[in-house]
């Protein structure tokens, strides 16, 4: 039987992990797995119900009692909180200028962990975030780091909000992204940082489809020498 390999793409915000994991993962039939969007959607539970995020005890207890689901679908994959479509409400302002200080405690990021190996445990996974390479699935046959310039990644951001017909500020995206790629790396617990064995990949000047295909050609080579 074809081995079904697991596939770490790690990298800064925006730098384009979610969409090209998605292609590649439906190119191979795998399953997809966007860690960040876990991580958002306890910030969204943490604040709808008032929990101080400096609270470690606190939102390691919120995480114990809640249901995270990502499902796939037509329109994209969808994420679920205790049954609740949350998709949109994840990727909200407030949830995403607090997520890395949630993200940042050791007691949470055990827990995630925990659930994202057991996602990841039969391998034919595609998994997404910033230390899948490092620490979530450190046997992964295939790491890519991806990056971009924060002026690229802002400009992203900004096209994806006036598809969306949101107004947007690039210089208050440019902020956002750089701060959060700073709280990322420098925290304590697993920071965001390339595995050794990752191949990194600027995607500056790339499309997605060029993204796409030279992740592809890695799987590709690794399941010729499986
Ligand atoms: O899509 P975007 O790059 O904006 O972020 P994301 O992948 O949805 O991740 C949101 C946040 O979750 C990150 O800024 C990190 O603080 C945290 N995260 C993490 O700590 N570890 C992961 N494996 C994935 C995300
Ligand atoms: O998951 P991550 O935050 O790393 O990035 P993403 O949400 O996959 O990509 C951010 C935006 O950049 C999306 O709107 C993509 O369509 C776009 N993108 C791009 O324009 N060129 C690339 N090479 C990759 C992504």
């Amino acid at each position: 039987m074809e081995k079904k390999l697991s596939v770490a793409i790690d990298g800064p915000a925006a730098a384009g992990k979610s969409t090209v994991a998605k292609i590649t993962a439906e190119k191979f039939n795998y399953i997809y797995v966007d860690t960040g969007a876990m991580y958002r959607a306890l910030t969204y539970k943490a604040l709808l119900q008032g929990v101080n995020v400096s609270d470690e005890l606190a939102l390691k207890q919120l995480l114990e009692i809640t249901a995270i689901e990502l499902q796939p679908s037509e329109i994209g994959q969808l994420v679920y909180v205790d049954g609740e479509n949350v998709t949109s409400e994840i990727r909200n302002n407030e949830v995403t200028s607090t997520v890395s200080e949630v993200s940042k405690h050791r007691l949470v990021r055990e827990e995630m962990v925990r659930r994202q190996q057991e996602l990841g445990r039969s391998g034919g996974v595609v998994m997404d975030g910033r230390d899948i390479g490092t620490h979530v699935l450190p046997d992964a046959e295939v790491k890519v780091f991806l990056i971009a310039s924060v002026d690229e990644r802002a400009h992203r951001r900004y096209q994806e909000n006036m598809q969306k017909g949101f107004s947007a500020d690039i210089e208050k995206l440019k902020e956002e992204i750089a701060l959060r790629d700073k709280l990322d790396s420098e925290r304590e617990v697993s920071p965001l940082k390339k595995a050794a064995d990752a191949i990194e990949i600027d995607t500056t000047s790339l499309t997605i489809e060029q993204v796409a295909e030279k992740i592809i050609v890695l799987i590709e080579e690794r399941k010729e020498r499986a």
